[in-house]
This record gives structure tokens, sequence and C-alpha cells, in this order.
């Protein structure tokens, strides 16, 4: 049997890793992405200059797909599901498409669905209030807000920006205004919750979720102690301690198959599910949903992924996930994210990248590109999150942060240092 050609839509440090773990598969020959970036030419990897995540091109994508005789899609980020990918493909007979069909992916782009599910459901999450206008959301936060605050939930996506957590009720209504005109006046105003993050990921068949029996842990805030602003993800590292294998299934278990098999009538959910979680004094909650992998969550779960990615992708898709048992290594992954000097807010482009062999040399250090492009054979960044510098180590959590802050020490921007935060995986080693 001929070995399989794999393509990727996306070109983050999430793709690249889900790449580089797929390569690592002897069924696999080739990993293809669409558009990919200046790292994912590497590990069997080849960049199409077709930017497969835009609506415009998915028939251009499909052609590709058939002509290049491709055995499997996996689609990375929520932009192309949400615009019905997997439907389309579906829809004109390619069905090795790895993601949810654009109905369930309102898990994700919809917060009035998410919250209404899980009411339905009998899922944990925080009390809240569905406001279709400002005057409705004004009342709910006079009404609700306690001496422990308020949340403010904008309904669509907003790439992750869209929540505001506040201290009173003074504060909420000043946020409110400001939230409103950046996200529109529709808002869930939700209990505050208290706790540690952690985020649970899933792979579903249709029928059923099998976790990967790792919690991972973001830090989306742009300075240590999670101060600043508000960012896509400046590290991840995993295992979370708070959250065990045994929670993780059961988030699994008494979460996510329930949520998928409650939208069945709706919508198919093969894919990746993400939920992120709080750990509460009551139990776990679900802080939100995601239809797809986290990132830079990924990046450590990669790393600590034993089995085939391959295989258990494979029989997801054709709903054997019952065959599916992924494996784990022992130990911990820490992922620090270098990043363009002013994201998220505004930065230079187009300049050049140096250290990346010195850190790439390290035993156990994977360097993973997000915004980078090659440019005349040189890399240079080409986004404001550019590189997840991302290690391995059987010894612990420990270890794994002090060889990626090793590994980061290398790394060069022109002739400056990137921008990181110094205390990934901090509150692990409380
Ligand atoms: P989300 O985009 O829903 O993941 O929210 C972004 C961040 O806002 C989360 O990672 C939490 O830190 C915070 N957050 C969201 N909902 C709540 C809540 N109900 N209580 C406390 N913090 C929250
Ligand atoms: N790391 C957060 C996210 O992927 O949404």
């Amino acid at each position: 049997m001929s070995k399989a050609k794999i393509l990727i839509v996306g070109s983050g440090g999430r793709e690249h890793a889900l790449g580089w773990k797929l390569s690592q598969s002897d069924e696999v020959s080739e990993i293809i992405y669409s558009p990919g970036n200046g790292g994912t030419e590497e590990d069997k990897g080849r960049n199409i200059s077709l930017d497969g995540t835009k609506k415009e091109n998915f028939p251009t994508l499909l052609n590709f797909v058939e002509t290049e005789g491709i055995d499997m899609v996996v689609v990375g980020p929520e932009a192309p599901l949400t615009n019905g990918i997997v439907d389309y493909f579906n829809y004109n007979g390619y069905d090795r498409i790895f993601g949810p069909t654009q109905n369930a992916s309102q898990l994700e782009s919809d917060k009035f669905f998410s919250f209404d599910l899980m009411q339905e459901t009998g899922i944990p999450q925080a009390d809240g209030v569905k406001c279709y206008s400002t005057d409705e959301a004004i009342r709910a936060i006079n009404r609700r807000t306690t001496k422990r605050g308020i949340v403010i939930k904008a309904r669509g996506l907003t790439e992750g920006k869209g929540v505001t957590v506040c201290n009173s009720r003074e504060e909420a209504l000043i946020e409110l205004k400001k939230h409103s005109e950046k996200y529109g006046p529709e808002v869930l105003i939700a209990q505050r919750l208290f706790g540690q993050e952690f985020s649970a990921f899933g792979i579903s068949d249709g029928n059923k979720v099998s976790p990967l029996e790792i919690s991972l842990q973001d830090h989306k805030l742009q300075f240590d102690g999670d101060k600043g602003l508000n960012t896509g993800g400046m590290g991840a590292y995993g295992p979370v301690p708070v959250a065990s294998a045994e929670v993780v299934r059961y988030v699994a278990d008494y979460i996510m198959t329930p949520i998928i098999q409650r939208m069945k009538n709706l919508g198919e959910y093969k894919g990746f599910l993400y939920a992120g979680m709080m750990m509460t004094k009551n139990g776990v909650k679900v802080i939100e949903f995601n239809i797809r992998f986290g990132d830079p969550e990924c990046q450590p779960a990669m790393m600590m992924l034993k089995s085939d990615l391959y295989e258990s992708l494979s029989l997801s898709l054709e709903g054997k996930l019952d065959q599916v048992k992924m494996e784990f290594n022992p130990g911990a992954s820490c992922c620090v994210v270098l990043a363009s000097p002013g994201y998220p807010e505004s930065y230079q482009k187009g300049r050049p990248i140096t250290g990346l062999e010195d850190a790439s040399s390290i035993e156990g250090i994977k360097v993973f590109h997000a915004g980078t492009k090659k440019e005349n054979g040189q890399i240079v960044n080409s986004g404001g999150r550019v590189l997840g510098v991302t290690s391995y180590s059987p010894l612990g959590i420990r270890d794994a942060q002090i060889k990626a802050y090793e590994g980061a020490s290398y790394l060069r921007l022109g002739n400056e240092s990137f921008h990181y935060r110094r205390d990934i995986a901090n509150k692990a080693l409380k």
C-alpha cells in the first residue's frame, strides 16, 4: 500500500506541531501545509502558497486535494471550520477531513449556543444570562454582580479577546460600553469563577470523545504574573498538577461525549475538541468549548504524545475510536512562545531570526514556527507570535522548564531579543 499524504490547513505553531507529529508515522510520506510557515518544510513537509483557511479558496483546495491524492485533511484553526470547510468537502464527496461541521462549530462561534447546550445537558458551567441588547446587559450586571465580581462575554468569535473579567458593578458598567463597541451588544453576563484553569483536549469520532490524557495550561496575558494585554497565548505546559489523567478522562466521558452526542442531530462532530476548564472548590466547570486544538497547548501536547497520531485520526474518521489507544510519555513538556516586541499591538515584520540551529540542537527541544517565513533563504518574522520553543523532559516540569528557557536564550530577532514571559509553568511548581 502506498503511504499517506496529509494536508494541514493553517500556518501557526499548532499546525507545525500537528504536522511534525503526523510526520513521525511510518504510514505517512508527506505533510503538505496550506499555507504553512517558515518552519513547516522540515520533517516531510511542503508548503503550498494557497491559503486554505480562506473560504474563497475551498474549491481550489478541494481540487488540489483530489489531484494530489491526499489521504487526510486536518484543519487547524476555527475560521475555516466555522465557514463550513468540512461541509463543503463532504458535500463534494471527500470525507477524509478531520474537523466538525459548520453547525457543530457553533459550539465555539456562538457562546449563547454553547451556554444553552450545556444547560440542557446538565454540564457544570458558570451561571449566566444571555443578553440581546445593552439595556438587558445593564440590568443583568446590576442584578447579578456580587462582591466577587462578574464576567462579560461576547456572543461571537473574537480571537479569544471577547471576555472581560470585572471586579465590581461600576467597573462592569464601564467595561460593558467598551466591550459592546468592539464586539457588539450581544453578551453573556456570567458568574465569576475562581480556581486553577486548565485545558482538556479530546478526539471525537462523532459518537464518543477520547481524551488526550495530559492536561495543559495556557498563559494568555502578555507579561509575567498574568499582566498586560490578552494575547493568543504566550506559552503552555503539561501535565497540570491540579488536573490528573483521571480528571481529563472524566471531562471526556461526562462533559465532552455528552455534548457531541447532544449535537448529533444538528451536525456531525469528528475532530479535536477543546474544553477550557476551571478547577473550582465545587469541582470542575467549563469556561468555554473550542472546536479545534489550542495554540500553544498543541505544541507540548504533541511532545507528550507517544503513539501514532495518524493512526488515531484515521480510526476516528472511520468512527472506530474504540480501537484507539493513545499513549503518552512520562514527564512533562513546556512551550515558551517568543513574540515580536510590541505584540499584541503593533510590531515590525521581516526581521531576520538567528539561533535556530543552536536552540534545536539541545536534546529534547523542538522549535515550532508560527509567524515566520522564508525570505531569500533567511527565516524572518511575519507575525506576532513567532516561535514556540518546546521541551520534553522525562524528569518532570522543572527540568522541562529549564530546557525550554535554555533554548529560548539562543534566539534573537534582528539585533534584539524576542519578547517572552519568564514564568511559563511556574504555577506548576508552587
Ligand atoms: P474564554 O475566551 O471564554 O476562554 O475566556 C478567556 C479567559 O477569561 C479565561 O481563560 C478565563 O481566565 C477568563 N474567564 C472566562 N470566563 C470566566 C468566568 N466565568 N470566571 C472567571 N474567569 C473567566
Ligand atoms: N490557547 C488558547 C486558544 O487556542 O484558544
